[in-house]
């Protein structure tokens, strides 16, 4: 990739110059055109088919504070239950005409259910994950399966299975929803059905069945063999993701391999019946980098999101700088060049982006402008 030259531009086309009687028949033919529904590629190849992806979305910071406050709020004002089915309140990307679109494909919310709550069961063709910032007391119920959320815990509802979810704590709780919403709805391949009511399952179990089965390191139940499409894991608890990135950095100190580059550590979450990723449109990844460890600057083709877990780091999109802290939200539209520097005392990153949809399509790219 890198002997392309990226800064290379179309070429505008220019009309010939045209007599006054030439420029009326033409001015007579584009209206004719547009009448019927028509474009000549000649009018619009720059923006149809730039040298490189020039996505209308734009890099984007969301402050978790003002978010969280604002789910408060809408916890005080607006009660959860079937019809608006959850408290969830969606990143809008500013580029992309107030959808609630964090990226072409991708939505992300903060969810909120407050001590007590439930929120009835659904399902729909969109793959789903949750992302606990903090606070627990609350289980997913999937397809029958009580699932606790803890903090950092990464939850998956792969499409078309049932879920909802009930709130036991005396605290409320918030956690990133990621979805690929957008996609489906862009797409036109979405489908959605309301389950119960009522929850099927409101046992609180410390560990769903999913996890009892297929939770266990190197080991998979040889009465379910197999590939599976979705990941068989209804959880991955915080304790295995916070002992594999420490492990990767202790190798490190230790000078053995293990880490994705100086002082980052980085595990991504897989379908231990493949090895790949957790579902078939979203990959999900979680990064810990030592204070002043920085990630190499790159462009790719798919839209990432991340999330301050812990500590604070600074995220270069673009010509864009932005500044992150507990909880806040970035994303990194398709092609723009980006990297992040860890802050004074480290970070914790969750990240999740598109690009098992454009692996798919053999439509994956990547360019590092400095080099690996
Ligand atoms: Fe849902």
């Amino acid at each position: 990739m890198s002997e392309h030259d990226y800064s290379n531009k179309h070429v505008e086309y220019v009309a010939p110059e045209a007599t006054p009687e030439e420029q009326a028949e033409l001015d007579d033919m584009y209206k004719r055109m547009d009448e019927i529904h028509l474009k000549p590629l000649w009018r619009t190849i720059g923006s149809l088919m730039p040298n490189s992806p020039e996505s209308q979305a734009v890099a984007h910071k969301w402050d978790w504070e003002e978010l969280y406050k604002l789910a408060q709020r809408s916890g005080e004002l607006v009660p959860v239950g079937r019809g608006g089915e959850r408290r969830a309140i969606g990143l809008c990307n500013p580029g992309l005409g107030g959808n609630p679109y964090i990226s072409p494909t991708l939505w992300a919310a903060i969810q909120y259910l407050a001590p007590g709550e439930n929120a009835p069961e659904h399902r729909h063709s969109q793959n789903a994950f949750r992302f606990v910032i903090e606070g627990e007391g609350v289980w997913t119920v999937v397809n029958g399966d009580a699932v606790p959320m803890k903090r950092g815990d990464f939850l998956l509802t792969p499409g078309w299975n049932f879920h909802g979810h009930h709130n036991i704590a005396t605290e409320p709780m918030a956690w990133l929803d990621g979805l690929d919403i957008p996609f489906a709805h862009q797409m036109d391949t979405g489908f959605f059905e309301y389950g119960t009511e009522k929850l099927t399952d409101e046992s609180t179990p410390d560990y769903s069945r999913s996890e009892r089965l297929w939770a266990n390191p190197g080991l998979r139940p040889v009465a379910f063999p197999g590939r599976t499409t979705q990941s068989t894991i209804g959880r991955y608890a915080w304790e295995h993701t916070d002992k594999a990135l420490n492990e990767q950095l202790a190798l490190e100190d230790a000078g053995f391999p293990g880490v994705v580059g100086p002082g980052h550590a980085a595990v991504r979450y897989t379908n231990p019946t493949t090895g790949g990723d957790v579902m078939s449109t979203i990959r999900a990844e979680f990064h810990r980098m030592r204070p002043g460890a920085s990630t190499t600057p790159v462009h790719e083709v798919g839209n990432r999101v991340f999330q301050v877990f812990e500590g604070s780091a600074t995220a270069y999109v673009g010509d864009e700088t932005f500044e992150l802290n507990h909880g806040d939200v970035v994303n990194v539209p398709s092609w723009k060049k980006w990297h992040i520097e860890a802050g004074a005392d480290g970070v914790d990153l969750f990240n999740f982006s598109d690009f098992p949809i454009f692996e798919k399509l053999d439509l994956a790219r990547t360019y590092t402008p400095e080099g690996v």
